[in-house]
């Protein structure tokens, strides 16, 4: 098989890492890609992987089987759509089924059809009726953007003024939702589907914050764990009973079911479990905890999920932890610099510690330069979390380039628990 990833960060250097070791791929070509998914495939560099036309080219070049879409902004763009009237089979909702990340709006709604437990919200069009609603309440309230927004479309706060210009910034070109504001903790659970049945994959918790403790700026994700200890056999069950079960049974109802993953981000409150989004990619960073867990041959798994057979495919999960930890240029996710050299990467047993590279490059003399405000996940494994970080920090104080920094305690709140 001859398998396209399309995207350029650590997500898809995992990814295309997963495929790198399958028996099954005879080619594997990453667009456009980075410095570490250069080492393990074939990069192909200056392609828009939101234009179709060009993937579809690609495609045809290489003689391409199945495309893996990583990111979000090629599915709601419509991409798999394309890719499926050329004949070309896509792991990756259609455009319609990619809604249910790229409109709030529209899967907030689809989640009250179905029953599906979530927080309260109304949809908001009009800037007065929004200052209305704004004046009209009191404490702490959730203001989400609709559309796409990577990371930066949602305003948690009591602050009127602030929800008041953070709400009409983004009425001038979309629709917003207010919503009450959940207490409790989160988790993500992925699902495969190859369009007619699931699979559920060990629960995943990413760190947001750009900081220790969970201080200062929103961020794409700042490090991660797979699976997260504190999520009960009972709640699971309860999730699955509730949200995941329902959320399948629904999209075959709207004819929005696809080959590919569902993301299903939670808060568990003290009121149950409750749907805070719908993504229908894999997370990044959470993807880069999981994807090392995965012990069958992932280009075998995928072709299951083309060929419909998901549910005699026997996926075996290692019973490891993962703990992935984010490696970010200074200032990130304000402003950056770019090009810095990275002069040394450690190298360490794949059995301890995997470190995909985020926004890399190579430059004029080919040496290893960032290229973003994310540029490495460094992921220890173990068998339990406090080993899992023990390895990974081991790691990621090797990983180092000018201003370089990372959380120190991705991971620790949930063995705080545990002990
Ligand atoms: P979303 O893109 O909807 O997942 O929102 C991004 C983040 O905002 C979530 O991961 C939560 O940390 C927070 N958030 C979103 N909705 C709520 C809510 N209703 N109550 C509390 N926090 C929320
Ligand atoms: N880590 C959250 C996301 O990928 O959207």
């Amino acid at each position: 098989m001859k398998v396209l990833v399309l995207g350029a960060g650590a997500r898809e250097h995992a990814i295309t890492w997963s495929f790198s070791k399958s028996k099954s791929i005879t080619g594997l070509y990453v667009a456009p890609g980075n410095a570490g998914t250069d080492d393990i495939a074939e990069n192909i560099p200056d392609i828009d992987p939101c234009n179709s036309q060009m993937v579809i080219d690609i495609c045809k070049k290489y003689g391409i089987d199945y495309v893996f879409v990583g990111p979000e902004a090629p599915l709601a763009a419509g991409v798999v759509d394309e890719l499926q009237a050329a004949g070309i089979g896509a792991i990756g909702p259609h455009k319609a089924a990619a809604m249910l990340e790229s409109s709030k709006a529209f899967s907030k709604n689809f989640m009250h059809k179905y029953n599906i437990p979530t927080a309260s919200a109304i949809e908001i069009d009009s800037p007065k009726e929004f200052e209305n609603e704004i004046n009209a309440r009191n404490g702490k309230i959730v203001i989400k953007k609709s559309g796409l927004a990577a990371g930066k479309g949602v305003l948690e706060s009591d602050d009127k003024a602030k929800l008041l210009e953070f709400g009409l910034d983004i009425l001038k070109n979309d629709k917003l939702l207010i919503e009450e504001y959940l207490v409790g903790w989160e988790v993500t659970i992925f699902t495969f589907s190859d369009g007619k049945n699931y699979i559920i994959l060990p629960p995943c918790a990413d760190f947001k914050k750009a900081y220790d403790d969970d201080k200062g700026p929103n961020t794409g994700g700042m490090g991660a764990i797979c699976p997260v200890p504190s999520l009960s056999a009972q709640m699971l069950e309860t999730i699955k009973k509730e949200i995941i079960e329902p959320t399948f049974k629904g999209m075959a109802d709207e004819g929005l079911s696809y080959k590919g993953i569902l993301y299903f981000g939670l808060m568990i409150t003290a009121q149950g479990p409750k749907l805070l989004e719908y993504n229908v990619r894999f997370g990044d960073p959470e993807a880069q905890a999981l994807i090392p867990l995965i012990l069958s041959d992932f280009g075998d798994f995928c072709e299951a999920i083309i060929q419909g057979d998901i549910k005699s495919f026997p996926l075996k999960i290692s019973t490891d932890t993962a703990i992935c930890v984010v490696i970010a240029a200074g200032g990130y996710p304000g402003e950056y610099e770019k090009g810095l050299p990275v002069d040394y990467l450690p190298r360490f047993k794949e059995k301890y510690v995997v470190i995909f590279h985020a926004s890399t490059r190579f430059d004029d003399e080919n040496n290893v330069v960032t290229n973003g405000g994310r540029c490495f996940s460094v992921v220890g494994l173990g068998q339990d979390i406090i080993t899992a970080n023990k390895n990974a920090y081991v790691a990621a104080e090797e990983v180092y380039f000018k201003d370089s920094f990372y959380r120190h305690d991705i991971g620790k709140k949930f063995f705080e628990r545990e002990i």
